[in-house]
């Protein structure tokens, strides 16, 4: 608890814990599959942003997730680094192995509690429920001082036994006691009132934090959590752009700005969160996941903060708060301006990136400067959503196993289109030759004689990132290898350059896999 000075009277505020679940439960969306190099674009991004704790994955699962936990782990200094375990030995085992190299580990163990998972999943008792649960927290704790125990299903949960259950997992040493909302079956009130009769009926409660988990099955995450804190829970589930299972999670920017924004009902709490990196963290994330944020998102959609009604746009001018509750600036959207063209030199274009939230070290500024250069020659005016596109292209992590030398398309009404492509490899160019039924179906037919993979075009999207003749193009697609599909995206003012390398960038994910 902190005491702050507010209109000359001390008031107690208190922190609200974000633990982004982005990479674990929002990884569980179908399709969302990130690899060890992304989850790590995206946990750097998330420690930039300033959540508390990152649940970077559940080590158990496969060996890259494994991988993908303790590399998270050896990389954030900032962040608690969770990893989620059922409460079975093994899962205990890699998750405590995972977080060798974490600086403030927590293992966080689940095992559902409800009468129907007990009845249809487990067939199971509740007294052996419980046991399992002692044991596993027990051992998780020979590992690592901090867990956190999810009681799974807890808001369909026999009251009683739930009560019983959070007293025993304080009992055995849980700092974190977590109440999900599994299959967000829940209310605002309803939600309210478990998490007040929790602190009421459970006599050590005041020895643990309490956590809400809530899905948005029925569109009701974001209220759930934001009710759970009023009653009492500290610590808040979320993901970026409310990425997860099934309907997905309660949103992080939803539920960071919705206190930020509603401090009349909110003034007792304060998150650690930047709220300036939201709208690139969303970004990152729709990117890497290959997951679109809808343009009527909350917070971070295109349309979120765009006035198209005259009589609205009319009374922004005159003044703001007449239709915006909140600054886009608040949380790192800038009013698309004209800002760099063919002439501006390398610290115009590192200040404005620094105005944007990237923080490149010089190697990422040379080659984001570089491809700034290329695309200022064919476009006259760059925007900042340009930028990003630039920025988000060029700065990755991982290195690419395949890069684009160069391609050249024959093509018209009158011939049948054909494509010449040329990749690098280890250093090496490597060509291939091919007609297509389109200029860019010859390109991906090259590409794959190069390669040698077998894969299959599932889904192709071409969007303009910015108005005008000359706007950058953005591809995205989806290739399907074997039983697993693999995203990709390109950008560029060209549109079968962009499409190539949206190709390339999905090809480069399956030799990962
Ligand atoms: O939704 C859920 O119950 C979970 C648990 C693992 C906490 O994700
Ligand atoms: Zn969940």
């Amino acid at each position: 608890m902190q005491i702050v000075t507010c209109n000359l009277k001390e008031v107690e505020v208190e922190k609200i814990i974000i633990l982004d679940t982005t990479l674990r439960d929002g990884e569980q969306a179908p399709g969302a599959a990130l690899n060890s190099f992304q989850k790590m674009e995206v946990a750097i991004q998330l420690e930039r942003l300033g959540v508390d704790i990152i649940e970077a994955g559940f080590p158990v699962a496969s060996p890259d997730d494994f991988a993908a936990v303790s590399s998270v782990a050896k990389l954030i200094k900032k962040c608690g680094i969770c990893a989620l375990a059922r409460c079975i030995d093994k899962d205990i085992e890699k998750a405590g192995q995972s977080l060798k190299h974490a600086r403030r580990p927590r293992i966080h163990l689940f095992l559902a509690t409800s009468k129907i998972h007990l009845k249809y999943k487990f067939k199971k008792a509740e007294e052996e429920i419980a046991d399992i649960a002692r044991d596993s927290i027990r051992k998780a704790k020979k590992f690592c001082a901090d867990i956190e125990f999810s009681p799974e299903d807890a808001t369909r949960t026999e009251k009683d036994f739930l009560f019983r259950m959070v007293e025993m997992a304080i009992k055995e040493g849980a700092r974190t006691i977590n109440i999900p909302d599994t299959v967000g079956y829940s209310y605002p009130q309803e939600i309210y009132t478990l998490i007040g009769e929790i602190i009421n009926n459970v006599p050590n409660i005041n020895k643990a934090i309490l956590a809400t988990h809530c899905h948005n099955d029925l569109g009701l995450a974001t209220a759930n959590s934001l009710s759970a804190v009023l009653a009492g829970a500290r610590q808040v589930h979320c993901t970026v752009n409310g990425i997860g299972e099934r309907a997905g999670n309660a949103s992080l920017e939803e539920v960071v700005m919705a206190m930020k924004t509603r401090k009349d009902v909110f003034h007792n709490f304060y998150t650690n969160i930047n709220t300036k990196e939201i709208y690139r963290t969303s970004r990152l994330v729709s990117k890497l996941t290959d997951f679109a944020v809808p343009p009527n998102k909350a917070i971070v959609g295109k349309n979120a903060f765009a006035h198209e009604s005259g009589i609205h746009q009319d009374a922004v001018l005159k003044k703001r708060i007449t239709y915006e509750i909140m600054d886009p600036h608040d949380v790192g959207i800038s009013d698309s301006q004209l800002i760099l063209g063919k002439h501006s030199g390398r610290h115009a274009f590192r200040d404005r990136l620094k105005t944007l939230g990237f923080h490149l070290n010089d190697e990422q500024l040379n080659k984001a400067f570089g491809r700034f250069k290329e695309v200022a020659d064919k476009k006259k005016d760059i925007f900042d959503d340009d930028l990003r596109i630039i920025v988000e292209d060029e700065v990755r992590v991982s290195k690419p196993t395949w890069t684009l030398n160069s391609f050249e398309i024959n093509s018209g009404t009158r011939i049948k289109p054909c494509a010449q492509v040329v990749l690098i490899k280890s250093g090496k160019n490597l060509s291939g030759f091919s007609s297509g039924d389109g200029p860019v179906d010859a390109c991906f037919k090259a590409i794959d004689r190069i390669t040698g993979y077998k894969v299959k075009l599932e889904d192709f999207r071409l969007e303009s990132v910015t108005s005008g003749k000359d706007a950058l193009g953005q591809a995205s697609l989806k290739l399907k290898v074997g039983g697993t599909s693999v995203s990709g995206r390109g950008s560029s003012t060209d549109i079968v350059e962009a499409a190539v390398k949206a190709y390339i960038d999905a090809v480069n994910k399956i030799k990962q896999k």
